[in-house]
């Protein structure tokens, strides 16, 4: 056989790039204080920023578009819809949301009550804001290979199905509400939980009478490394794999913005009719009625040929590997990343990438304002800019437990030059760190400061 993998797909329109200079784009990144998210999206030549609702549809989805029917009520797009996630997913209840922190909030808001722990293989940002809101724990249990950055471990999104045990032995039944797992788990790198871990972790909820949920953003992806990577798994259809990971779950939270192949959209789901009707009945009054959920009729259409779509293999061999090459050629160029290649993004180290920075000296973001000077890249900083605190009361900075920078790979959207072309840039800035300065934030909001902060160098060389 043919070892290139190539695109499963041709194009049929095209986004046009706007190309800059290094000088414009060193005075850009000034203006915008050192904060890409600052940035205008037409001044970045590949933006890595994100996955989420950044992958291009499809001729089919845009046809279902056309079909999108837009009645207040009983839509024949939200039973296309509702047809899709059942058939993949084997849900009763599926309540449409305008993306996956909605229902994430619905769900946490009937759930969860103060003082209450929901363990997980690792949160998602706005799942833990949705949890601390409430006055409830957001708990990460990982597998001891998930907190190592080199280990290359095949499933380093497990759970730590002991620690889960022992926390339910420890707090009681009462105080967790339900467990979660995200899958694939994106704060610890976009990797895989295994099916054998994901049976484990419900065993315990079942054992201790509790909700088992899946965050299932990327679950077509993850599904992918189950085929590849469980023993026994290879000849099982992903679809198949799919309905045994979501046969475990009594319910789940959704981004169609991810592994949905939309731009918008999410759901939650259950089995659990009193629940539904919960449910329901707070969507009505956050989102909309029950059968479109914030989204428009089309938007329902395009995420249900998406869905389809995201299960086809051919389309996720090429995912898998696409993100894998990356991973490998910069890994092959010495550059330091979280192994092994996730299936969404490529996770740089950056603390052994910006060596000479400590923390404090904010290391991700001296890699991310060096990655859009040089080639114009957008990746986002997931360190001490992102988690990192400052003391109210001494105004002391505190470091985050990591440095990290994300290139996140959006769906079907760069061919292989593009990401040939991020090797090359991200390789070459490599070359050249020892020149990357420190930053310090010199503007900052109370909650979620990344996405405003304002940076300055410490000094230019
Ligand atoms: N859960 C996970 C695992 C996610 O990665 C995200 C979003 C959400 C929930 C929330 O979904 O954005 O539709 O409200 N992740 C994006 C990212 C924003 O860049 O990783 P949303």
């Amino acid at each position: 056989m043919f070892k290139t993998i190539i695109e499963p797909f041709r194009i049929k329109s095209v986004e046009r790039i706007r190309m800059t200079t290094r000088e414009e784009r060193e005075r850009l990144v000034r203006a915008a204080h050192y904060n890409v998210f600052t940035l205008a999206s037409d001044d970045v030549l590949i933006d890595l920023l994100t996955d989420s609702g950044t992958g291009a549809m499809s001729a089919m989805q845009w046809a279902a578009i056309m079909r999108g029917d837009e009645s207040y009520a009983g839509s024949p797009s939200f039973y296309r819809f509702e047809k899709s996630v059942r058939d993949l997913m084997g849900f009763e209840y599926i309540i449409p949301t305008h993306q996956g922190r909605a229902a994430e909030h619905i769900l946490f808001s009937i759930m969860c009550k103060a003082g209450d722990v929901v363990p997980s293989n690792g949160h998602f940002d706005t799942t833990r804001a949705n949890i601390e809101v409430r006055g409830a724990e957001a708990l990460d249990l990982p597998c001891a290979e998930g907190k190592d950055l080199a280990s290359i471990f095949p499933f380093k999104g497990n759970m730590d199905v002991e620690a889960l045990r022992a926390t339910f032995k420890k707090l009681g039944r009462e105080r967790i509400p339900l467990v979660m797992m995200t899958v694939t788990n994106n704060s610890g790198g976009g990797q895989p939980a295994s099916l054998a871990n994901l049976k484990a972790v419900a065993a315990v909820c079942r054992e201790f009478e509790r909700p088992f949920y899946i965050d299932a953003c990327r679950f077509a992806e993850n599904a992918y490394f189950i085929k590849l990577r469980e023993p026994g798994m290879a000849e099982q259809p992903v679809r198949a794999i799919v309905a045994e990971m979501f046969k475990l779950a009594d319910g789940c939270t959704m981004s169609a913005k991810k592994d949905g192949l939309a731009n918008i959209g999410g759901f939650l789901a259950t089995r659990d009719p009193a629940l539904a009707r919960q449910e329901k009945d707070l969507l009505i009054l956050t989102e909309g009625f029950p059968t479109y959920g914030g989204l428009a009729g089309r938007d329902l259409d395009a995420i249900a040929v998406g869905l389809n779509e995201v299960v086809e293999e051919d389309y996720l061999a090429y995912r898998i590997a696409s993100t894998g090459y990356l991973g490998e050629h910069l890994t092959k160029a010495g550059v330091p990343i979280l192994q092994p290649p996730g299936g969404h993004a490529i996770y740089l180290d950056a603390a052994r990438f910006a060596a000479h920075l400590a923390p404090l000296q904010l290391p991700g973001i001296a890699i991310c304002v060096g990655l859009y000077e040089l080639g114009g890249l957008r990746a986002v900083e997931i360190g001490t800019a992102m988690f990192g605190r400052r003391d109210p009361v001494t105004g002391k900075e505190q470091a985050g437990p990591r440095e990290l920078v994300r290139l996140a790979i959006p769906r079907r959207v760069y061919t292989q030059s593009h990401i040939d072309y991020v090797i090359e840039v991200v390789a070459g800035l490599y070359a050249e760190r020892a020149r990357l300065p420190g930053y310090r934030i010199v503007e900052q909001a109370a909650f979620l400061r990344h996405f405003t902060a304002h940076y300055a160098p410490e000094q230019r060389s």
